[in-house]
């Protein structure tokens, strides 16, 4: 592996250009969010419907009045606590700040990756990199350089390699540009771990149903395999396995308890029941089975805990916009 060129990436990116680079969650396709122009590629790459707002992504918490005004005590102690890390704080943008990144909206999402390449990389740029995950939309997020390679290929003229994602699963969105602190998109970072800075359990949900989607990760179909994908209680598993065999189907199971079944139609696939093992994993495991050419994916339903919050989020969205053709 050629060690990544990072000064190629800042120059691409002060030239308006695109760059796919590792964060500790997933990776991010990323572009000067300051230049529109710029902006604008990540959406025609991706195919991603306009009006849906990118994250900002900054070398440090000193960059935040740059971005947001006011900074509420509330950001700045969970910058302090959570930066670099797997939190995106929803605040009132500053003026500068594009429309195409915002979504037209008066908020902007902000964060520091806990990833050293994107920090050198954020560093020597100077300025923020208005990125969405390296994923065609609705797609699932890729974790590593060759998913991105896979997902986007020639689209972007720089992919920097920084190895697997060690979190695996996208940041936590919280929303404290309200009255109320949100929890938009649960993530590694808990409501109790932000309760515990900020002195109160932030509400869990996105609120404006009707709105357009402000989160697109909390469309239900989001996060989504091409083969359909079903949950399935981990008492039914033997049943459902033997019956798809018995159908036929050739299937991909994802499983920490069920027996595994040895058939030449079955992809089987066993997952370590630690939240953070099976988080860093999943996408690596969806995106194996998406290619594999399976007529089904089967997951055994994971403990429905808090612990799990996330990645239940991601298993029903999988589930929920699974099996669709190319959006
Ligand atoms: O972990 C992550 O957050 C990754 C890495 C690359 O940083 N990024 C990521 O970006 O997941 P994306 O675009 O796939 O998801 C970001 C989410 C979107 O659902 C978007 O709607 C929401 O953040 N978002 C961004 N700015 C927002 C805003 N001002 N108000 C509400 N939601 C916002
Ligand atoms: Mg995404």
């Amino acid at each position: 592996m050629t060690p990544p060129d990072i000064g190629r990436a800042v120059e691409l990116l002060r030239a308006g250009q695109l760059v796919a680079f590792p964060t500790e969650t997933v990776y991010g396709l990323g572009a000067d969010a300051l230049n529109a122009e710029a902006v604008a590629r990540i959406f025609a790459a991706k195919q991603r419907p306009p009006h849906h707002p990118l994250i900002v992504h900054l070398a440090g918490a000193a960059f935040l009045d740059l971005w947001a005004h006011p900074v509420p005590a509330a950001a700045r102690r969970l910058a302090e606590a959570f930066w670099p890390g797997p939190l995106t704080l929803i605040l009132k943008r500053q003026r500068r700040v594009p429309d195409v990144v915002t979504g037209g909206q008066d908020t902007v999402g902000l964060r520091v990756p806990d990833h050293r390449i994107a920090l050198d990389m954020l560093a020597r740029f100077a300025g923020g990199v208005a990125a969405p995950s390296a994923n065609r939309h609705g797609r699932i997020s890729p974790t590593t350089a060759a998913h991105v390679r896979a997902e986007l290929g020639d689209r972007v003229p720089l992919i920097l390699d920084g190895g697997p994602c060690q979190v695996g699963i996208e940041s936590t969105i919280l929303d404290l540009s309200r009255a109320q602190p949100a929890i938009l998109r649960p993530g590694a970072i808990a409501a109790a771990d932000i309760a515990d800075v900020i002195g109160a359990l932030p509400a869990a949900g996105p609120r404006d149903e009707d709105d357009a989607p402000r989160v697109s990760g909390s469309l239900p179909g989001h996060y989504a395999p091409r083969t359909p994908l079903r949950l399935v209680a981990p008492e039914d598993m033997p049943h459902e396995v033997a019956s798809r065999i018995a159908q036929g189907l050739r299937i991909g199971v994802l499983a920490s308890h069920a027996r595994a079944v040895h058939h030449p139609e079955v992809l089987w696939q066993r997952a370590l029941p630690d939240v953070r093992t099976y988080a860093h994993d999943l996408y690596a495991h969806l995106r194996r089975f998406d290619g594999a050419g399976l007529d089904l994916i089967v997951v055994e339903a994971t403990p429905q805990t808090v612990e799990w919050l996330a990645v239940n989020d991601r298993l029903q969205r999988a589930a929920a916009g699974s099996g669709e053709e190319e959006p």
